[in-house]
């Protein structure tokens, strides 16, 4: 047997040690592994290396993805899915291991439909792949957001200031609910529950004269919110049609918005790509192993067209055609959780 791997989409720092994880189950069975440069783009173009024990040996902790990363989507590029399948013939792989998000996952089901057999591996900081409760990278996110959450807090406290910080996790808040109530946020923004400026500016000056000073704001970066002034006109969108939520500049906004209602000295922070960077944490490291072991068995048994998920305590197959194009957004009792706390 001689298999794929890819990793497509924004990083995370667990994807190496998912990488490791495929690479040493598929050479206990014997196998081949190969490793596929810059997601689907290297495969389109036929980029593949070949992956050795040695490769692979000291990557667990390193963040990033050996074999690099792209938003290629082979349906926007001519010929795109045709030559995803030619080159997994012409390197006679067997099957290929897709590590993505909703966008990576939903292009590896159209590839199992037209004869290219994939596994996928859920793995985006903002977990919002539907059928896991955990993607490779939510953990890992959501601690650098709780430890940059607590550095403001004492920042903020020193000055009597309001801090707002923007996370990501566009249509879904995962990053900003979870990062925000770990982090003992004042006031979460995330794109789940439409809210008006004055509802936090209310919140904040409530704060006040019952004598706290300062105050932590989290917005997601694709939070809608009635009264901070119009998105920019001309909003940009990646390969898979996603907005380029950066360019809205959200946090920004609403600091300036809360500065101008409340007269408190107000500051902002863009967490930005820090979130995706650095060594994975143990949860990530040793799902990134469960989920990579997992995906070799799949292939191993033949079941194709399925990507891994932890349900519960058990890593279980998911039919590919169940996630493809959903976005699973923050349920309703971990907002009304972070909300009771504020
Ligand atoms: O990986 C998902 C994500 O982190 C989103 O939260 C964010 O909107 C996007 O990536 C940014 O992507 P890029 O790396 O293309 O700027």
């Amino acid at each position: 047997m001689r298999i794929g791997i890819l990793t497509g989409g924004g990083d995370v720092p667990p994807l190496n040690a998912a990488i490791r994880a495929i690479c040493r189950r598929a050479f206990q069975y014997g196998w081949e592994v190969y490793g596929i440069l810059d997601g689907y783009r290297g495969l389109i173009e036929g980029r593949l290396i070949q992956l050795t024990p040695e490769a692979v040996a000291e990557i667990l902790n390193v963040g990033g993805t050996m074999l690099h990363s792209s938003r290629t989507n082979p349906q926007k590029v001519e010929n795109g899915v045709q030559r995803c399948v030619e080159t997994a013939e012409k390197h006679g792989l067997d099957a290929v291991v897709a590590i993505g998000g909703d966008d990576t996952l939903g292009a590896a089901y159209v590839l199992s439909q037209v004869g290219l057999p994939a596994v996928g591996i859920p793995k985006t900081i903002d977990n919002d792949v539907a059928e896991t409760e955990y993607c490779l990278g939510f953990d890992t996110a959501i601690n650098v957001v709780v430890d940059a959450l607590d550095r403001l807090r004492t920042t903020a406290a020193s000055h009597h200031r309001v801090i707002v910080c923007e996370v990501m996790g566009r249509g879904a808040g995962w990053l900003a609910i979870v990062g925000g109530m770990a982090g003992g946020a004042d006031y979460i923004f995330c794109p789940e529950v439409p809210d008006k400026l004055d509802s936090v500016v209310e919140h904040i000056r409530k704060q006040r004269e019952q004598g706290k000073k300062f105050a932590i704001v989290v917005v997601s970066e694709g939070a809608q919110i009635e009264g901070i002034g119009e998105e920019v006109e001309e909003i940009g969108t990646d390969a898979y049609g996603n907005p380029l939520l950066r360019e809205r500049g959200i946090g920004q906004r609403l600091a300036d918005a809360i500065e101008e209602a409340t007269g408190f000295t107000t500051r902002h922070v863009v967490l930005g790509y820090i979130q995706r960077g650095g060594s994975p944490t143990a949860f990530d490291r040793a799902l990134a192993i469960r989920f990579g072991v997992a995906a070799v068995d799949l292939i191993k048994e033949g079941q194709i067209g399925y990507m891994v998920a932890l349900k519960g305590r058990e890593i279980v197959p998911v039919k590919l055609d169940k996630i493809a194009g959903v976005t699973q957004q923050v349920l309703q009792e971990f907002i009304g959780a972070a909300k009771a706390m504020y």
